[in-house]
């Protein structure tokens, strides 16, 4: 069951804070909407809302948006004057359209498939205004999948409030309809010696080559302006900088 955005939010939180330079993310796009002159923007898949504090900062008019109440939540708290919309990316309607949309930290990995990829890009065509910035990251399925060693256990840890948080995943490649993988995680509290367990998570994330993803923007009216390699924590990925038509 998918539970890293539901039931375990609170765990997501702590443990990406560790795991993500939110101020670096924050860097490389507010750079990319400055470099366009756009102000306003939509971030899809806003989690729990660790970007919008510098966005509102630094002077955006910024809208968050995601799927997930517990995500939406925790990001209410942070940024109690902000606004949260709870949607599905694969069809939403704003009041008035955006200068710009982002999607970070590989949030695209859910759309599993073709058909859900196509319904995202509309509506996120459609919220945009004409001229408007469009950009997100991908896991590079070119680099990640043939990386993947069958159920190979990975753990990674995290320190976060005097809490100390363990988890252990296992990548398995499930080719069924795209380059997808399966990633079953167990969460845990670690103290003393003893890990007690706190959740787990099995989902089916994602990849796409670059080829994919240039088809997918052509078709559906964005032209593409820039494909830049990003470094992520885990994921190898790339950030698209693409303008609607
Ligand atoms: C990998 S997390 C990234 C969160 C945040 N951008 C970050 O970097 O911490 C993906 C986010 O996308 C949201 N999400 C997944 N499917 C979605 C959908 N169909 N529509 C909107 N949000 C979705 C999840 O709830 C989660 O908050």
């Amino acid at each position: 069951m998918n539970s890293l955005y539901s039931d375990l939010a609170k765990v997501y939180d702590a443990m990406y804070a560790t795991f993500i330079d939110y101020k670096d993310e924050y860097e490389f796009y507010s750079e990319v909407l400055k470099k366009y002159n756009k102000k306003s923007l939509l971030e899809i898949g806003s989690g729990t809302g660790n970007l919008t504090t510098y966005f509102k900062k630094n002077g955006f008019e910024y809208l968050g948006f995601d799927l997930n109440e517990e995500m939406l939540e925790i990001a209410r708290i942070k940024n109690p004057d902000c606004i949260y919309i709870k949607g599905d990316m694969r069809s939403f309607k704003l009041e008035k359209p955006v200068e710009s949309i982002i999607m970070t930290g590989r949030t695209i990995s859910y759309l599993l498939s073709n058909q859900d990829v196509e319904s995202t890009l509309k509506s996120i065509h459609n919220n945009l205004e004409k001229g408007g910035v469009f950009c997100f990251d991908f896991i590079d399925a070119n680099k990640f999948i043939p990386e993947i060693s069958e159920g190979k256990e990975i753990t990674h840890e995290a320190s976060y409030d005097n809490i100390y948080y363990v988890r252990k995943s296992k990548w398995n490649l499930n080719l069924k309809q795209g380059m997808d993988f399966i990633w079953e995680s167990n969460y845990y509290k670690k103290e003393g010696k003893k890990l007690i367990e706190i959740g787990k998570d099995n989902s089916i994330i994602r990849t796409f080559t670059i080829n994919e993803i240039e088809i997918f923007l052509q078709i559906n009216n964005f032209e593409i302006r820039k494909i830049i390699k990003k470094k992520s924590y885990a994921f190898p990925t790339y950030a698209i900088i693409a303008l609607k038509k």
